[in-house]
């Protein structure tokens, strides 16, 4: 019975974790991602070069290190102690955060104030895709961050009673939410209760504040009641996005000649949103991982219909490195693309007059025709 309701509890949090807006990186599955030798996948997290698995050396780009926890199961990857869900190429780690609590019941206040520093890596807090999020009716909340500079920002809130808070409305009734700055890399959350909970204390024991991916998160009422129901549905963590770059260099002032430039054959460099670093993506016409040699492969675009402006079926579909070119049978004219002149039937002794004249006038059309035959030399 108990490993029953383990089960059903993992099949939930799978079913969260796909939940997920997918990555838009088409990769084809046949394809590897990660470097040739190396381990692609943690459990059910694809770990695509620059990352790599921290046993062995040469699988990853310096300070693209995870760990993979086998003892766990299913396996789970990590990032120093954090855990790690999901990895785009596009430039984001998702992984999950600790959620702070400020709880009361009658023997006393317990509390947990987590922080988070990445200093050391090269990620930052999105500023895109997270919000410091405040959940409580007699609270104060604060985040702390710091990157070369101090910043510290928060909400506080008080409510009078369960009827006032409002489903999915995160606006100030038992719950607040505030946008982060740009590239910061640490931040510390601490939370403060005006009355100890003393009036709330029977629809609201515990305030909670964390740092999340706002498409994850929807307030709701019940979220406010119960002593650390909230962090326990949860499992301690809400989903936190973190931007990833290159770092150091922007693609203006890095060496495309060094060894150490990350956009290999068919890719091209594009700076990081957040000011972090570069980042690289594939050429127009071929996809895969640009960070890896060779990772860019040709899109064969005559593959399928959606991806060429050939005028099927008639027209003939060359790919070619990075494009493709469509051309027309012999006894057939015409560019071959759908969106231009297509295909067309050779039509032999044709002149621009006439055809002006066929269009208009069909008996003129028989005229024309039968002069035309008369007309033809033997
Ligand atoms: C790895 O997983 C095991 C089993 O879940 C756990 O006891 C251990 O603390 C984990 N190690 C790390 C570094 O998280
Ligand atoms: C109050 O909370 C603490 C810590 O969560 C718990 O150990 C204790 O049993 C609770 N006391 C009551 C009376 O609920
Ligand atoms: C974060 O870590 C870096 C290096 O690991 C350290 O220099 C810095 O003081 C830490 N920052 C905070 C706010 O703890
Ligand atoms: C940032 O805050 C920390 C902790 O409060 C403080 O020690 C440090 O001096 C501050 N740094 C700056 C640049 O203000
Ligand atoms: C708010 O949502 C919860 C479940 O998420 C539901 O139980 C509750 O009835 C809703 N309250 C209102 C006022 O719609
Ligand atoms: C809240 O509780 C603390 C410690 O239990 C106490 O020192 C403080 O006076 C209380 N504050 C209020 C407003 O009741
Ligand atoms: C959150 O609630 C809004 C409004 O009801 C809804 O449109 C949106 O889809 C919900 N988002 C999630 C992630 O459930
Ligand atoms: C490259 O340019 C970026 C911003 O344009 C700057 O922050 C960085 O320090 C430069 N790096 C080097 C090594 O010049
Ligand atoms: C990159 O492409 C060029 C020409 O397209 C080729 O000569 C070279 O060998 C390729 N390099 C690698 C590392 O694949
Ligand atoms: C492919 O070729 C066409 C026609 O020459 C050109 O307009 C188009 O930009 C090319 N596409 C790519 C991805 O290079």
């Amino acid at each position: 019975m108990a490993a029953f309701v383990v089960l059903v509890l993992v099949l939930l949090w799978l079913q969260l974790l796909l939940w997920w807006p997918p990555s838009t990186t088409a990769v084809s599955s046949t394809v590897s991602t990660a470097k040739t030798g190396c381990q692609e996948n943690c459990g059910s997290v694809t770990v695509p070069y620059p990352f790599g698995l921290d046993d062995n050396p040469s699988c990853f780009r310096e300070g693209f290190d995870l760990h993979c926890n086998r003892s766990s199961n299913p396996p789970q990857l990590l990032y120093s102690n954090v855990k790690v869900i999901e990895i785009s190429l596009e430039g984001q780690l998702h992984i999950l955060n600790y959620i702070g609590y400020d709880c009361y019941n009658t023997s006393g206040n317990f509390w947990s104030f987590p922080w988070l520093n990445l200093s050391a890596r090269p990620y930052t807090f999105s500023e895109t895709h997270n919000r410091f999020t405040v959940i409580g009716c007699d609270s104060d909340a604060r985040i702390t961050g710091y990157n070369g500079r101090n910043f510290t920002s928060g909400c506080s809130m008080i409510c009078d009673d369960q009827q006032s808070p409002i489903n999915n409305s995160c606006s100030g009734i038992g719950c607040c939410q505030t946008s982060i700055p740009k590239g910061f890399k640490s931040f510390e959350l601490y939370l403060y209760s005006f009355n100890n909970h003393t009036n709330v204390l029977d629809f609201n024991p515990c305030a909670y504040a964390f740092l999340v991916n706002y498409e994850w998160y929807n307030f709701s009422v019940s979220d406010l009641g119960g002593y650390m129901d909230f962090y326990n549905r949860n499992r301690e963590n809400v989903p936190l996005v973190l931007d990833w770059a290159i770092e150091e260099y922007s693609c203006e002032n890095v060496s495309r000649s060094d060894p150490s430039y990350a956009c290999r054959n068919n890719s091209e460099c594009f700076n990081s949103p957040n000011g972090l670093g570069y980042l690289c993506k594939c050429s127009p016409g071929y996809q895969g991982n640009p960070y890896l040699d060779d990772g860019c492969q040709d899109v064969n675009e005559c593959a399928d219909p959606a991806t060429n402006d050939c005028d099927a079926p008639s027209a003939i579909c060359t790919n070619t490195p990075g494009n493709y070119t469509c051309s027309c049978p012999p006894g057939m004219e015409g560019d071959g693309r759908k969106t231009a002149t297509g295909c067309t039937a050779l039509q032999k002794k044709k002149f621009p007059v006439m055809q002006v004249a066929l269009g208009i006038h069909h008996e003129l059309h028989t005229q024309i025709n039968i002069a035309l035959m008369r007309s033809v030399p033997l």
